[in-house]
């Protein structure tokens, strides 16, 4: 067992909801929440707003090593990842930092530097950790890997849905569209491609409300640390 707990690690396509039930799990069981998305959008977004080449992997590792990353807690937006000091999070949730995000992910130096650092964050364990490859490459040897899928479909209507209630415009078929072909881009890299660990429990939430995902994640968490 690790100091602070174990580590739930939760991985899948974009606009799944891992990051809302991530959250909300952490919180239920007392543990802290990263987002390793937030780090690929946040590099991407310094990167775009430095105007630097988002396929040159050298350039990018060096403009990683030298910003001072921070995880702020909390249960606000602010809550996740800051930069020189600076919570990211508007600025980096909108489709031009995901596509952007998506982008450098493919890349070797860029996917290594960011093992390396959530490795350091999330070793001590109490820790929920989203993302793409955190069971199959971060952390091979989590306690609890967690596989959640639905159709494109349906999360295109659940990302509609969000930006409607925050008085954004939304258009279906352009966001079914950006998610399809972000899964294609995700599940089709060279370097750790997007996939269920084999170990990993898979949960479809398609027809699934968010509250019985976290109730049946947080079932396995009470398993997984039973004596
Ligand atoms: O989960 P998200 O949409 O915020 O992630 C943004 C992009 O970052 C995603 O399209 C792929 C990349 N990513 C990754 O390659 N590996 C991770 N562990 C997390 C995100």
């Amino acid at each position: 067992m690790r100091p602070n707990g174990i580590i739930i690690a939760i991985d899948g396509p974009a606009g799944v909801g891992k990051s809302t039930v991530g959250k909300m799990v952490a919180d239920r069981v007392g543990y802290s929440f990263i987002s390793t998305g937030k780090m690929y959008r946040a590099l991407a977004w310094k990167a775009l707003e430095l105007g630097l080449d988002l396929e040159d992997d050298g350039a990018l590792v060096k403009l990683a090593g030298s910003l001072k990353w921070g995880f702020p807690k909390g249960k606000g937006p602010e809550a996740g990842v800051s930069l020189d000091g600076r919570a990211l999070d508007l600025e980096i949730t909108d489709e031009r930092a995901g596509k952007a995000s998506s982008g450098i992910a493919r890349l070797a130096g860029v996917r290594l530097f960011m093992r390396d650092m959530q490795r350091q964050a999330g070793v001590p364990g109490g820790v929920v950790m989203e993302g793409r490859d955190i069971g199959t490459n971060v952390f091979p040897d989590a306690e609890l890997k967690v596989y959640l899928d639905a159709s494109p479909e349906a999360r295109a209507e659940r990302r509609v849905g969000q930006l409607r209630g925050q008085g954004l415009e939304a258009d279906y078929a352009q966001i079914l569209d950006f998610i399809i072909k972000r899964d294609a881009q995700d599940s089709g890299r060279k370097n750790n491609p997007l996939r269920k660990a084999e170990d990993a429990h898979y949960l479809d939430s398609t027809a699934m409300p968010r509250e019985n995902v976290v109730a049946a994640i947080e079932r396995l968490f009470r398993e997984a640390v039973k004596p």
